[in-house]
């Protein structure tokens, strides 16, 4: 049975584009895995915390140095990280905003990327931990970064690409609602990315 996390970052609740895009990705992967178990997490509802002295300390400490504060700084990531290595399929909402992705989903990723549990230098080069899953990014935007004059500043899907491989994720695959700020493509931008949507 195929377990998929779904991860949302809008803060545009029922009116958002990404939103309505993870849900496609999630409907069509059901198609074909209609036993898959789903685990929600709306990045916005609840967020993460930006990362403080305390989760740094909690992050390098020696396993033999844990103290209660240690494991309660951890157990955000923890338990991000925990839903993580559970999934096979990963689906991540990705709304830009000011012309990356939102501090939500920066916030998850600071928690999710962490020395020995999803990377390691052990072997002296960096390593990815996380093995064998799948993401599908649904990336909203008002304007058009797939191509064209703004795709020399699409910074949000190289960045995700990149910190994804970093832990160990390089099956990537990226479906877009763009240009709904864009007059005579916004019209169709939802209907088209929505359509674009093979899984
Ligand atoms: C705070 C904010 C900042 C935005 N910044 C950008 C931007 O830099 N580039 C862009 O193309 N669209 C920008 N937009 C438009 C959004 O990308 C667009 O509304 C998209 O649908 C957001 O995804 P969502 O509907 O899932 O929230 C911005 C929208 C908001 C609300």
């Amino acid at each position: 049975m195929k377990t998929i996390l779904k991860i949302t970052s809008s803060a545009r609740g029922p009116l958002s584009n990404s939103n309505k895009l993870v849900e496609k990705i999630v409907e069509e992967l059901q198609h074909q895995h209609p036993d898959a178990s789903i685990i929600e997490r709306n990045l916005v509802s609840k967020t993460y915390p930006h990362l403080e002295e305390a989760h740094l300390a909690a992050f390098f400490a020696p396993a033999e140095d844990n103290s209660e504060a240690t494991l309660v700084a951890a157990s955000h990531s923890d338990q991000a990280i925990a839903e993580i290595n559970q999934a096979d399929v990963i689906v991540i909402g990705v709304p830009i905003y000011n012309f990356n992705i939102p501090s939500a989903l920066k916030a998850w990723i600071d928690h999710i990327v962490r020395a020995q549990k999803t990377f390691s230098y052990g072997s002296g080069a960096p390593e990815g931990l996380i093995k064998g899953k799948k993401v599908y990014l649904a990336v909203a935007s008002g304007g058009i970064y797939s191509e064209g004059p703004l795709a020399a500043i699409s910074y949000a899907e190289p960045y995700l690409k990149t910190i994804l491989g970093f832990i160990g994720i390089d099956d990537v695959t990226i479906f877009r609602v763009e240009g709904v700020n864009v007059p005579g493509i916004k019209e169709s931008a939802l209907e088209k990315g929505l359509a674009s949507v093979v899984v």
